[in-house]
């Protein structure tokens, strides 16, 4: 795990375009493709639109194929999809080989199955999906995609997507689960904003119950990559700063 602390969010979001992009090549010059997942909510949002103005002709845009990491219960163009969130910003604008949206208008329980149905045939295996790149936020009580703290979700082990009813939210989301994020070749952490200190210093150096802040819950092999702005890294020992490459 490492983690690069950034003088700002602008920063923050131009150095997560350029990892994309490496990844991106990476991946497609070792595989064939990249196939890799965008996160919701906010924060990525810069990171997209970099993408879209400064990367349109620097990645090969017919080899990447695009996942959701979680959705909201509506339609794709209800102004909570992250579906049109992510189009909106990149995918309406960049020629991708193809977009793996998770139905949110369905009821979540059949959009979940028919998802992991999708990941079954698009890298035809049984066994766990490998995405090359797996964005994620995360969201000041810990959570990330929708593994909300101590909702079902954290538990699943033998599904890939769930369903997963989030009280607080009085909603249910459909997500990846711990597994197939854990799987993942790269996850990467965009988090910005004093509102997500005490989270993401909990997370990287707390030790409370990973059921109360499942970002925790991420470890893929060789752990997540943090890309925090200045604000979110704030209440970080200096001991961890010590160890980031602050730009
Ligand atoms: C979503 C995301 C969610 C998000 C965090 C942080 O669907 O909203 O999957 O996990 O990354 O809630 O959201 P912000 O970036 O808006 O702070």
């Amino acid at each position: 795990m490492s983690v690069h602390v950034y003088g700002s969010s602008e920063e923050l979001a131009e150095a997560a375009a350029r990892e994309f992009a490496a990844k991106a090549e990476e991946a497609i010059e070792e595989r064939g493709r990249f196939a890799v997942v965008l996160a919701g909510g906010s924060t990525p949002e810069s990171t997209y639109q970099i993408l879209a103005r400064d990367y349109s002709d620097r990645i090969a845009w017919s080899k990447v194929y695009v996942f959701f990491g979680d959705e909201r219960a509506v339609p794709p163009h209800h102004e909570d999809s992250n579906l049109k969130m992510a189009s909106e910003l990149l995918l309406d604008h960049v020629p991708v080989g193809n977009v793996h949206r998770i139905r949110g208008e369905l009821p979540p329980e059949e959009a979940a199955e028919a998802y992991e149905e999708e990941l079954r045939t698009f890298f035809q295996t049984e066994d766990v999906p490998r995405f090359d790149l797996i964005l994620l936020g995360l969201g000041a009580d810990g959570h990330t995609a929708s593994l909300f703290p101590w909702t079902p979700a954290l538990e699943v082990q033998d599904r890939w997507v769930v369903a997963n009813p989030v009280p607080r939210l009085d909603t249910t989301r459909i997500t990846l689960t711990v597994p197939v994020i854990n799987a993942a070749l790269a996850v990467y952490f965009l988090v910005e904003g004093e509102d997500k200190a005490e989270a993401v210093r909990e997370v990287l150096e707390g030790d409370a119950d990973p059921r109360a802040y499942p970002a925790k819950l991420i470890q893929p092999p060789g752990g997540p990559e943090w890309m925090l702005d200045r604000s979110a890294a704030s209440l970080l020992s200096d001991l961890y700063r010590g160890g980031s490459r602050t730009a």
